[in-house]
């Protein structure tokens, strides 16, 4: 397990040692000044009692206004020096999920919630923080307090020390309870929270359906069942948070009491100056904090251990395909399927059987088959998204598992089945991947794929941003630039998983049309990529060299396309239901494009 992993307070305190220590020695400075001020107020206040000299009483009060000063400017450095490392910390720890993220596969993402996941970057990574910043420092402050005040206390008196201190070691331990007990609470607080903000967002993402459905009145009615759950757990919480501080405060009460009973005679007998019973009063007080401080201390490293503990078990989780390969393919020749077998994780049956077929640069393979039969699962598998069986899949006879990931990676272009876009500008979508943006080539690929003029009427053309706040795309016009995007790329593979599904027929044969000459290297045809077309549609398939079939997994029928046309009862049944509704299909009359 990494250091970061196994030790992770030692490893960045290590890794910012320099802000640490002097944080650390700025409030040790802090505590010494500040400890000192009441014995000087006490020998102020006995100068006056007493009608010593003017000078005397400034003097000292000068020796108070230095240590006030001197106070302020150390308390000042230790909040700046220690607030960098806490946000330092948090920083590092937040990129390297993220990093962690990006490299784990959609298997992991299966199997966690959306909201575990961002709790995590968020919550866990703040909660360590507070741990390791405030946590630790809480702790050394008591430390430090505890060591300065109880010495100067003993000094003034052994016996009031001993008899007013008598409540302070249960202090922590109430505050530990009280605190404990109020982030219990807390938390079901932020459980309603979450469930009343993921009420609120419904009426963003769903007025549509809330409007035509006329659940006005029903979505109003449960967002108030929650709001009411969430009032109900914020007074839970302010219940046991009213008495944080008066427990603090009885402790001091008490304390000061029994001073009061004990002091109090010595003083009126003049065996103590009243300025040594007032500075003893202000060390009761003082010594309240660094007492509920170790509570408070020990909570949050408690609270921070559990966090990292959910943070270094997602950091822990290996990728699904770890990228061990280390040949480089510089020239695509054929990719082989040898007889492929997926079993989707937690499935007994298998997702894909047997599966075998060869495509050579320069051809197109037709996939097709019924929902769900496979056919986004072998996409997954040739873009190595999910891990195949090893010594299934071969690029120029090589193995994929022994070619370096990102040369692999570099091989395939995919359009797939979801198309997705990011929040940038369209002509960054479209160059997505690619080392540098070259308007004039985005705009080329935008014409293939018939966006052009679209994106032109855009408010901003190819540099409107995307998303929310921004343009909003039609289902159609969102798969025609993820196809843009996969172009430009310039793979020797191409894949498009139903990638034209959101579009009308004469677009997309225009599309394909146009995809079909430009892919097409007049030169060589062993330089063209090779193109792998997923569709239900007959039409997507008419530049097809060979067709492969698939059925619940399996393959039915694997050929040349007018062979599979007439031999696959899937194709026969997908060509009668179309040809019934558009009218245009004879299976027996195929007539051939490429
Ligand atoms: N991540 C997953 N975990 C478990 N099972 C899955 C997963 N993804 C898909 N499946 C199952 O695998 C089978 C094949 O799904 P796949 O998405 O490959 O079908 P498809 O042929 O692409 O369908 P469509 O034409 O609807 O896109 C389905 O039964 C599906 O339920
Ligand atoms: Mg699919």
């Amino acid at each position: 397990m990494p250091k970061t992993l196994s030790r992770p307070y030692r490893f960045y305190i290590q890794k910012h040692k320099g802000l640490f220590s002097l944080g650390v020695i700025a409030l040790l400075i802090t505590n010494l000044f500040d400890s000192f001020i009441p014995l000087f107020i006490g020998q102020a206040l006995d100068r006056i009692v007493d009608f010593e000299s003017m000078t005397e009483v400034t003097r000292t009060l000068g020796v108070i206004a230095g240590l006030t000063l001197g106070l302020s400017v150390f308390r000042y450095f230790w909040r700046i020096l220690w607030g960098r490392f806490h946000v330092s910390v948090a920083d590092d720890l937040r990129q390297r999920i993220y990093s962690h993220f990006v490299q784990l596969g959609p298997g992991f993402y299966q199997r966690r919630s959306t909201g575990d996941l961002m709790s995590l970057i968020n919550n866990d990574v703040n909660s360590f923080r507070m741990a390791i910043g405030p946590g630790i420092l809480i702790l050394l402050d008591a430390v430090f307090l505890i060591l300065i005040i109880t010495p100067i206390m003993l000094s003034l008196s052994v016996p009031w020390t001993l008899k007013t201190l008598v409540l302070m070691p249960l202090v922590p331990f109430v505050v530990k309870k009280v605190i404990d007990e109020i982030h219990n609470r807390y938390r079901r607080q932020q459980d309603q929270f979450a469930e009343l903000s993921g009420s609120a967002q419904e009426v963003v993402s769903g007025i549509k359906t809330i409007k035509a459905y006329a659940q006005e009145k029903n979505q109003t009615q449960l967002f108030n069942v929650f709001n009411r759950k969430y009032e109900m757990a914020c007074n839970q919480v302010a219940k046991v948070d009213a008495s944080f501080s008066p427990v603090l405060e009885l402790s001091v009460t008490v304390g000061s009491v029994i001073l009061l009973v004990v002091g109090a005679p010595a003083v009126i007998a003049g065996e103590v100056t009243v300025g040594q019973f007032f500075a003893f009063y202000q060390y009761i007080q003082r010594m309240v904090w660094p007492m509920s401080a170790l509570g408070i201390g020990f909570n949050y490293i408690q609270e921070g251990n559990a966090s990292f503990a959910r943070i270094g078990e997602v950091l822990n989780s290996p990728p699904d395909i770890l990228p061990q390969g280390k040949t480089a393919v510089e020239h695509f020749q054929k990719l082989e399927v040898r007889h492929l077998n997926f079993f989707h994780p937690d499935k007994d049956l298998p997702t894909l059987k047997d599966i075998s077929f060869t495509l050579k640069a320069g051809e197109i393979l037709g996939i097709t088959g019924m929902t769900g039969s496979g056919k986004s699962t072998l996409v997954d598998l040739l873009t190595r998204v999910q891990p195949a069986p090893a010594q299934s899949l071969f690029i120029n006879g090589i193995p994929v598992e022994d070619i370096e990931l990102s040369h692999y990676r570099r091989l395939i272009s995919v359009v797939p089945q979801d198309a997705f876009l990011f929040s940038n500008t369209v002509s960054q979508n479209i160059a997505l991947g690619c080392d540098a943006e070259d308007p004039q080539q985005v705009e080329e690929v935008s014409q293939v794929v018939d966006m052009d003029r679209e994106i032109r009427d855009f408010p901003m053309g190819y540099e409107s941003i995307l998303g929310e706040k921004g343009v909003n795309l039609s289902g159609g016009q969102r798969q025609r630039l993820t196809l843009a995007r996969a172009l430009l790329r310039k793979a020797p593979m191409i894949i498009l998983d139903d990638s034209l599904s959101a579009v009308d027929r004469q677009t997309e044969k225009r599309i394909l049309d146009q995809i079909q000459s430009a892919l097409a290297d007049k030169d060589s045809q062993a330089k063209a990529p090779a193109c792998i077309i997923i569709s239900h549609r007959l039409a997507a398939l008419e530049w097809a060299d060979q067709i492969l079939v698939l059925d619940q997994g399996q393959v039915e029928c694997f050929g040349p396309r007018e062979k599979v046309l007439r031999e696959s009862p899937t194709l026969r049944k997908i060509a009668a239901l179309q040809s019934e509704s558009e009218g245009v299909f004879n299976p027996d009359e195929v007539p051939n494009y490429v």
